[in-house]
């Protein structure tokens, strides 16, 4: 029964990685996933185990791994890169930033690309104090102050407490560690990244006067026009209050360990059925040499980082009610805990803080026409077009130009805002 379970979930899992690549179809010709695969490197990897403070250390920058507790007893790992090696700056004023992962992902997503083009590198660089967030669930955060993870307890949330409680936590922890009286952060946040800080933002408005600018890396909140073809099939299940999403609530999903990741490698080995597949989404993945191959070992990896099933039947539940709003419990749990029978908006009218949306034009999963709804009820808020046309969702974290398209923009844009308040 568990083994078939699983394997049910390697077949989600697949199918979300194909259906993420559908927008591009183009042969990449020559490139053979296998080969990479082969690199015992990315073996090695596996079992030692690596952290992002592991990875950060070796190209030399200083780096900090540190245990948060939340106002709920979760407890996440959250690494830090307190200042630069390059410019010796550990005693001068180096302002906070926040980065935080998407979905299934970690904190070691943003570190993938090296110290040339990586956002934390890039920060650290220019003189932050950059710190790398990790929700609660996933490789770093499987941690609480009194509930065991093989508790299904722990695994009672959705995205909504991951920005309600953990962001929180992670912001008023790097305002105080930081030492230098600093009463605002700048925040970086990719897919689930920047629909847990509009969760934060609109239910303790509070948090507002603590952001000096807010940068979102593929935006996901309303969900109305989403084109992902996995995500349109499964919503119609999933996203509803019944049999189906009843079962597959309150679950680990996907954690990172190398039993599932053998078994995925050996669904792809060259005799197995899912052969084709693996194939298909590695080609869609890597079309044109758009995204940074000598990074996919490594990627692979640290990913899945893991989640709770909530967290994705949360956002099954906006794709199909159109609405931004908190989990659906059900008609009788929602009067009991909403005092309504549909759960409430996030009041996102209510988000003061400065807002920059960065978008693409071929994203399945933050649509074009979804981003500019959210911006219309935002009230200080600016948007960016990345200009390259081809732009996806995963474009975001690997793409070869991230940095001039993406990262060197918004360090430039936290720059202004230091030099004008400072
Ligand atoms: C759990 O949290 C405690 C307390 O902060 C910490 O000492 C410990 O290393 C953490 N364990 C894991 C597996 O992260
Ligand atoms: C691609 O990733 C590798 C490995 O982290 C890194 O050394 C390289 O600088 C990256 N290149 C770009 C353009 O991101």
């Amino acid at each position: 029964m568990k083994n078939r379970f699983l394997l049910a979930l390697i077949f989600l899992v697949v199918a979300v990685l194909i259906s993420q690549s559908t927008a591009a179809n183009i042969r990449s010709g020559d490139f053979d996933f296998y080969k990479l695969y082969n690199d015992p490197e990315a073996h090695i990897s596996l079992k030692g185990r690596r952290t992002t403070s592991d990875r950060m250390a070796a190209h030399g920058y200083p780096a900090e791994h540190h245990h948060i507790v939340t106002e709920d007893g979760y407890i996440v790992g959250v690494f830090r890169i307190p200042y630069s090696h390059k410019l010796q700056n550990q005693n001068e004023y180096r302002p906070i930033v926040l980065i935080q992962h998407g979905l299934t992902s970690c904190s070691d997503a943003w570190v993938l690309n090296g110290p040339d083009d990586g956002l934390p590198y890039l920060l650290a660089d220019a003189g932050y104090d950059v710190w790398l967030g990790n929700a609660r669930g996933n490789t770093y955060s499987r941690n609480h102050t009194s509930l065991s993870t093989e508790h299904p307890y722990f695994w009672r949330f959705s995205w909504h407490e991951i920005g309600h409680y953990d962001i929180a936590a992670m912001i008023d922890y790097a305002l105080k560690t930081n030492g230098q009286g600093q009463k605002a952060i700048h925040y970086v946040g990719h897919s689930q990244g920047t629909t847990v800080f509009f969760t934060l933002m609109s239910t303790r408005p509070e948090y507002n006067e603590k952001i000096k600018t807010a940068h979102m890396y593929a935006p996901i909140a309303i969900m109305t026009n989403l084109e992902n073809a996995f995500v349109r099939a499964v919503a119609p299940y999933l996203g509803q209050r019944n049999a189906y999403s009843l079962l597959f609530s309150c679950q680990e999903f996907i954690p990172n360990n190398d039993f599932l990741l053998a078994l995925l490698f050996n669904f792809c080995e060259p005799d197995q059925m899912l052969r084709p597949s693996c194939e298909k989404v590695m080609e869609n993945i890597y079309a044109k040499d758009r995204k940074n191959k000598t990074a996919l070992p490594e990627g692979l990896a640290t990913h899945p980082g893991g989640c709770s099933t909530n967290q994705m039947i949360h956002y099954l539940q906006e794709q199909q009610s159109g609405h931004f709003r908190q989990y659906d419990h059900g008609t009788a749990k929602n009067l009991e805990i909403y005092g309504s029978e549909t759960p409430p908006d996030y009041p996102v009218e209510e988000i003061t803080s400065k807002v920059y949306l960065w978008y693409g034009l071929n994203d399945n999963l933050a649509a074009v026409e979804d981003v500019l709804a959210l911006a219309d009820r935002l009230p200080n808020r600016e948007v960016r077009l990345i200009e390259d046309p081809l732009w996806d969702h995963i474009d975001f974290a690997m793409n070869m130009e991230a940095r001039k398209y993406l990262n060197d923009p918004v360090i430039e844009i936290m720059q202004e805002f230091e030099n004008d308040n400072n």
